[in-house]
């Protein structure tokens, strides 16, 4: 057996027997509290550090532990593969994050499993194929092109820029125009209710996932109330998005043909007499790919421009390829000019392999099996860094510094050698994430805008970035100002 193989328990009934060296009580690992054992190292905002810390210290499989259970985690890039690609059946995601979302009544695909899972992936995947984020596009850069000119107005007139509550407020425009087929125009209206509920829900997320105690199911504090009330006011709005949009369909009938969102789609699909799509699973998924959506991408762009700013040269070569792409144009209005940004692409991969927006994910394992020689039992909790080899310095040598040409090849690399085969920054197998084109358009579309039309000046004065995780992590701050280029 390799020493990587998962057996899962169907093969234990054939082969009678699973094949390991060792126990998970064999494994490094940090030295812990007695019976509380790791728990107070694992909470908080900075886990993330924690974990790629003992990484370093422990290699690419160790075990931690909180109150006697034991947690597994895992690095090494077959073995990682290997677990995403056993899923749905050998794992599954953690039940305390389904909890905890499902109690801010976010839903969906997500936490989904077995065959619920399969029949809310057909969904989401129809919602967000090649297609429909094309027809997306022109909304997206209309979108973009706004809050170019907000820069603009801002630049021309000695006003600051900042640069992270824009990103995020552009993100959260283009993901609620994609999910919910609605403008909200976050970024020149601070006070849109939608874009608070958001929000809020999003800070209750970060810290229940990772808080130490559930205190909030025996009491709950001002905040949590709040997040009660904007997760009934988010799905009551969706709600009503997806009647506006039926009777808007049923005047329309070309966006039957032609889906111009996510919304529209999944309303296509829900209204097809074969499939038995319920309206819960459009609102749950509606919702969910906002939640998904909106940190995600702008936390990546947020790292991108922290990193090109400190990168001159990275930050030349890209402006350069978006100068020849982009000719006199601000901005990329050409669908096909997102096949041109190979530079791009490869400041994304090195951006998520320094700064991984989804470090880790946890799963749990379905039957007995054997992760890299280790028996694993049923039900124990394993995380997996999305980060994979990125961080080894026998990987990626000079590891530290960013260096978006390690993605860029004359020829495609053999398979061992393939930078893109060491790390998962969006998840891998059948879950894999299926917002990543929409994602990568984005970033293209957004990317472009800012160098094609301001040069990046690192604000040398400024506090050092924090690496802060509200569920997905993100950079304290984008100390970066924007200077028109001439
Ligand atoms: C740079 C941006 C993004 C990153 C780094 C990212 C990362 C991830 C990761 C690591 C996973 C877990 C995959 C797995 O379990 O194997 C995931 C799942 C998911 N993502 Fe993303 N994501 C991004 C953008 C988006 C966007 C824009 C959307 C929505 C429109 C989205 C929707 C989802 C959904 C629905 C899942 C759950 C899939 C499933 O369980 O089947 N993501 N993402």
């Amino acid at each position: 057996m390799d020493s990587n193989t998962l057996v899962p328990e169907l093969d234990v009934e054939s082969t009678g027997e699973l094949k390991y060296s060792r126990t998970i009580a064999d494994l490094p690992g940090p030295k812990g509290q007695p019976l509380i054992g790791n728990l107070l190292q694992m909470g908080g905002r900075q886990l993330h550090l924690t974990l790629a810390k003992w990484i370093r210290e422990f290699g690419p499989i160790f075990r931690v532990t909180a109150l006697g259970n034991p947690l597994v985690i895992v690095s090494d890039r077959t073995a990682v593969n290997h677990l995403l690609r056993e899923r749905p059946d050998g794992f599954r995601r953690v039940r305390n994050l389904k909890t905890v979302m499902g109690e801010l009544k976010i839903g969906g695909v997500f936490t989904a499993e077995s065959e619920d899972w399969r029949k809310q992936r057909k969904l989401v995947m129809g919602g967000l194929n090649v297609e429909v984020v094309r027809n997306f596009y022109p909304t997206m850069v209309f979108m973009t092109e706004r809050m170019l000119q907000r820069w603009k107005t801002a630049v021309a007139d000695g006003k600051p820029v900042n640069l992270r509550r824009d990103l995020k407020a552009l993100a959260l425009d283009i993901i609620v125009g994609i999910a919910m087929g609605h403008d909200i125009d976050a970024v020149n209206d601070d006070n849109n209710q939608l874009q608070r509920n958001i929000d809020n829900l999003f800070q209750r997320l970060g810290s229940r996932a990772t808080a130490l105690i559930d205190y909030w199911r025996y009491f709950k504090l001002p905040v949590d109330r709040a997040a009660d009330k904007s997760a009934t006011e988010v799905e009551q709005a969706v709600e009503e998005f997806i009647r506006n949009t039926r009777e808007r369909m049923k005047q329309q009938a070309h966006l039957q043909q032609k889906p111009a969102n996510m919304l529209e789609a999944m309303i296509v699909a829900s209204e097809d007499p074969e499939s038995d799509f319920t309206d819960q699973e459009l609102i749950s998924n509606a919702i969910l790919s906002v939640i998904g959506g909106e940190d995600t991408t702008s936390n990546s762009i947020a790292w991108m421009i922290n990193l090109l700013a400190e990168n001159p040269a990275a930050a030349a070569a890209l402006t350069a390829e978006v100068d020849a792409v982009l000719g006199d144009a601000p901005l990329a209005h050409d669908w096909e000019m997102m096949k041109q940004f190979p530079y791009i692409e490869a400041a994304h991969n090195e951006t998520q392999r320094l700064r991984s927006v989804a470090p880790f994910i946890g799963l749990a394992s379905n039957a007995d099996c054997v992760v890299s020689e280790t028996f694993i039992p049923k039900d124990t909790g394993i995380f997996v860094a999305t980060t994979g080899e990125g961080l080894d310095e026998a990987q990626f040598p000079q590891n530290e510094l960013f260096q978006p040409e390690r993605w860029i090849f004359e020829q495609k690399p053999q398979r061992d050698d393939d930078p893109t085969r060491k790390i998962f920054p969006f998840g891998g197998g059948a879950r894999l994430c299926p917002g990543r084109f929409l994602a990568l358009t984005e970033i293209k579309v957004v990317v472009s805008m800012i160098m094609r039309n301001f040069e990046l000046e690192l604000d040398t004065k400024a506090p050092p970035v924090e690496q802060i995780m509200n569920f997905f992590v993100g950079p304290s701050a984008v100390p970066v100002r924007l200077k028109l280029r001439a």
